[in-house]
């Protein structure tokens, strides 16, 4: 589990998480939403320790992130950031190798390359492994990063906005990747998302963030409501019915 217990994140005077307290890891993918600057990126810095709390605490499987040795948090948990910057000139091979860094210390053994050969794999990065990063379009170089954190192999996946900068049948691969990735290598998935069907459609549960503080909790369909959804983006949003499912236009 991962367990947020009455978190604080502030710069200077501005609180941007505000007393969070949240636990992820009953189900196998939770989406995050909110408008900008909800405090959503924040959140996953602090779980991944590239932030400290001002107060409050984190714990993956019981451990408090801030004492836990980093080997040991980088195999259970990868956070996949908005921004990436690694160097350029390197390839789709070495980056996804990188992924493996925690469990090898950098000497890849059979099971690692296969890691690496599998999370290729399910990419479809086979045609540009051997490219530099700066060779790519950006929807490749997202999904080469989505292997590397694939190929780390850890039970908790965040991924924040991982459907940047793909086309609509790349978003379709990718979620359905993530429930994969839920349901068959039972991993817990938690990303963030701007497209709240693609978080109706694939997530089994939405938690909603605005101003820092999470405003709703629930299951996928239940924070489909037109009423829901105003309230966390201050937009004019509906939601229908089409065979079935929610669907939540906010398009005007
Ligand atoms: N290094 C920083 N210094 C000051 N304010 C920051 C910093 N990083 C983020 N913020 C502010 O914190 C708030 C939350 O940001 P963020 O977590 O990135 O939101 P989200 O990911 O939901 O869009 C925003 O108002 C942002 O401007
Ligand atoms: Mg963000």
């Amino acid at each position: 589990m991962i367990a947020l217990e009455k978190v604080t994140k502030r710069y200077g005077s501005t609180t941007v998480v505000d007393d969070v307290s949240l636990t992820f890891g009953g189900e196998g993918v939770a989406a995050l939403i909110g408008p900008n600057g909800a405090g959503k990126s924040t959140l996953f810095s602090l779980v991944g320790r590239l932030l400290t709390a001002d107060g409050g605490r984190v714990l993956v499987d019981g451990r408090d992130v801030t004492t836990a040795p980093s080997r040991e948090l980088a195999t259970t948990l990868a956070v996949l950031r908005q921004d990436n910057h690694v160097g350029a000139r390197l390839t789709v091979g070495d980056l996804v190798e990188f992924g493996r860094f925690p469990h090898c210390g950098g000497r890849l053994t059979a099971t690692d390359r296969d890691h690496v050969e599998r999370a290729i794999d399910y990419l479809g990065l086979e045609p540009f492994r051997g490219r530099f990063l700066d060779e790519l379009s950006g929807g490749q170089r997202q999904r080469a990063f989505i292997a590397m954190v694939l190929a780390q192999d850890t039970r908790y996946v965040l991924l924040d906005e991982p459907l940047n900068n793909l086309d609509l049948r790349h978003m379709t691969d990718m979620m359905k990747l993530l429930r994969r990735m839920a349901d068959e290598l039972d991993k817990r998935v938690i990303v963030v998302l701007h497209d709240i069907n693609f978080a109706a459609t694939y997530a089994d549960r939405i938690v909603a963030m605005r101003d820092g503080r999470v405003v709703a909790d629930a299951p996928a369909r239940e924070v489909m409501t037109a009423e829901v959804l105003r309230s966390v983006y201050d937009a004019a949003v509906d939601v229908r019915e089409i065979d079935g499912r929610p669907v939540a236009l906010y398009y005007s």
